[in-house]
């Protein structure tokens, strides 16, 4: 029972992109999207450092890109789990940092819609997402000020939301290509009931990798190399490229790009974007494949497909996944938005609250975890499975083991996550050393391994000539993170001037202005020097009312031009 006395904590859900974030609510029985200063329901996941130092997060950083590439970050989720340092300026951010601040974007326009204070959230993050990158998703949350109630898996929270709208659906293949990840689920819906039979995917096959195939491509038609070209070029070339992939499904799209005095032409069609993109479309099948022999299904056993992440937008990608199934997509569902409204749909279920109360869904762990071995002379590092990729979560699985040789003294388990019969080519999560009793023979102990619903593990294991138990809580936090590096990521981001939020529409105004007239010339160019000019005058004379109208004018105008 809840006290009536106590405010329940809102229902949060929030979808942590490689491009976009977003962050939703349950409200009277329904999710719902929450806008951001600027009134939109995507933030992009740019993170940029200001002249004076503040940070900017979405839109704003966004426009930056092309500016001050040297001063602005996107796509760090594609890092989470790497030790890599992000440079913007003279600082340095690792992922999670850079992560943290567009989740504290995301608290604000939640605060700032509801009225009160937020401090815990469902967050989403890909299905296929190792246990280093999901832990450094909660470190992530917790250097933002939020405790994650659950991490759920993308393409999971999507058939969550799909759960509340469509009840005819049985078998579904959920295909959720993203700017940076490509999931695939395979599930069944047997309403109250929604079970995830398999999943699997590919964390580093998304929509940005199809724009960097046809940057590839048009430099080496104009026999350019990347080290003839500074970075603002090259960041307004990708920018370009970028808009002309979103835009190939009007028809065939023509570039003009300027590299100091001279102007490049390039044409592109949508027979020849397939061309180009043929091996990342080939990319997309064998996690299909794979998702769908593992919940020992064919394509034509499936009665619908959905498609989520706004790659999936892309004809190629339709056309491919028309082709491999034989039917249409089914895609009603807005596949921006959808993953953020499940995720707040499962914090709602959590919570038990009203509609969702009887939804109960069950996901799977989408890789084999196990431990190292040794099957004899020469055949050392040979990886054992404890749980298998697509068991049921939560799960606990025990597997017994031998020492080596008498008197032993000292054995150490090593933890691994992968597919492959060698754990060279697998990934490594954790070792550490238990001290034996020694005797004169082999001794036998049982290594248990138990993964939540969050997909995070813990190893137990008991050595049975002892009946001693040595519990191993996997550490919660990152393991390439120490407690005083952990400590200075807190202390480095409290330092930190983020910009505020209410200035942050005419920030973003000025900064769209900025790249607008870096990449227009002639009469175009000139106007937008006015606009901005106007503008900044407007800003100088501080009346509220006229900046308001002003900033939507030119906003509409820049919308127009597709700037
Ligand atoms: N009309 C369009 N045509 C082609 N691609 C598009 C279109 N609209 C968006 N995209 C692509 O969709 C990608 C962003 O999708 P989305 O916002 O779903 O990703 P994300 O959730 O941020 O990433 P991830 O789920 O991988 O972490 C970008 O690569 C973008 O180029
Ligand atoms: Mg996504």
């Amino acid at each position: 029972m809840q006290d009536a006395t106590l405010p329940r904590p809102a229902l949060l859900g929030i979808d942590l992109g490689t491009t976009n974030s977003l962050i939703a609510v349950w409200r009277d029985g329904r999710a719902e999207l929450i806008r951001n200063a600027l009134g939109d329901v995507l933030t992009p996941s740019v993170v940029s450092l200001d002249e004076d130092d503040t940070i900017l997060v979405g839109k704003a950083a966004r426009a930056r890109l092309t500016t001050h590439p040297d001063r602005t970050a996107a796509a760090f989720k594609r890092f989470m789990g790497s030790d890599k340092q992000i440079e913007l300026g003279a600082r340095a951010f690792s992922p999670e940092e850079l992560s943290a601040l567009v989740l504290g974007s995301l608290k604000q326009d939640a605060e700032a819609f509801l009225g009160h204070p937020v401090s815990e959230a469902v967050i989403s993050v890909p299905a296929y997402f190792s246990d280093e990158q999901r832990k450094r998703t909660l470190f992530a949350a917790e250097l933002a000020g939020l405790s994650v109630t659950r991490l759920i898996n993308e393409p999971t929270a999507a058939a969550m939301a799909y759960g509340l709208h469509e009840q005819k659906f049985e078998r579904t293949l959920i295909f959720d290509l993203g700017g940076g990840t490509f999931d695939v689920t395979v599930l069944e819906y047997a309403l109250p009931l929604i079970e995830v039979h398999a999943s699997t995917g590919d964390n580093f096959l998304g929509g940005e990798d199809f724009t960097a195939a046809l940057l590839q491509a048009c430099l080496k038609d104009w026999q350019l190399t990347p080290a003839l070209i500074d970075a603002q070029s090259m960041a307004s070339l990708a920018d370009a490229l970028e808009q002309l992939k979103c835009k190939l499904g009007e028809g065939p799209q023509q570039l003009h790009w300027r590299l100091g005095e001279k102007t490049f032409e390039w044409a592109l069609d949508a027979a020849t974007a397939v061309n180009l993109w043929e091996p990342l479309l080939g990319r997309l099948r064998a996690p299909i494949e794979q998702a769908l022999r593992d919940a020992r299904l064919k394509p034509r056993d499936l009665d619908s497909l959905v498609l989520v992440g706004g790659a999936t937008r892309m004809l190629a990608v339709q056309q491919l996944v028309a082709t491999l199934f034989g039917r249409l997509p089914y895609r009603h569902l807005d596949p921006d938005t959808i993953v953020a409204l499940g995720a707040a749909t499962q914090a709602a279920c959590k919570a038990r609250d009203g509609a969702v109360e009887e939804l109960i869904l069950t996901d799977v762990c989408p890789y084999t975890l196990g431990i190292e071995t040794m099957r004899g002379k020469g055949v050392e590092g040979a990886f054992s499975p404890i749980i298998e990729r697509n068991t049921i979560i939560p799960t606990s699985r025990v597997e017994r083991y031998y020492t080596t040789y008498p008197r032993q003294e000292e054995i150490r388990i090593a933890v691994y996550q992968g597919e492959r019969p060698w754990v060279r080519d697998n990934i490594f999560i954790e070792s550490f050393d238990l001290t034996l009793t020694p005797c004169d023979h082999i001794q036998a102990l049982d290594v248990r391994f138990s993964y939540d619903i969050n997909g995070l593990l813990e190893v137990d294991v008991m050595l049975l000539q002892t009946g001693k138990r040595h519990s191993h809580a996997i550490d919660r936090s990152p393991t390439g993170l120490d407690e005083a590096s952990r400590q200075n990521s807190h202390d480095r981001l409290a330092a930190l001037k983020v910009h505020p939020r209410d200035a942050l529409p005419n920030r973003t105004l000025l900064a769209r202005l900025e790249r607008a007239w870096m990449q227009s010339l002639g009469t175009e160019r000139e106007r937008i020097a006015e606009w901005l000019h106007g503008f900044t005058a407007v800003l100088a004379d501080q009346q509220p009312a006229q900046i308001a109208s002003q900033r939507s004018q030119l906003n509409d105008a820049l919308d127009e031009l597709r700037f």
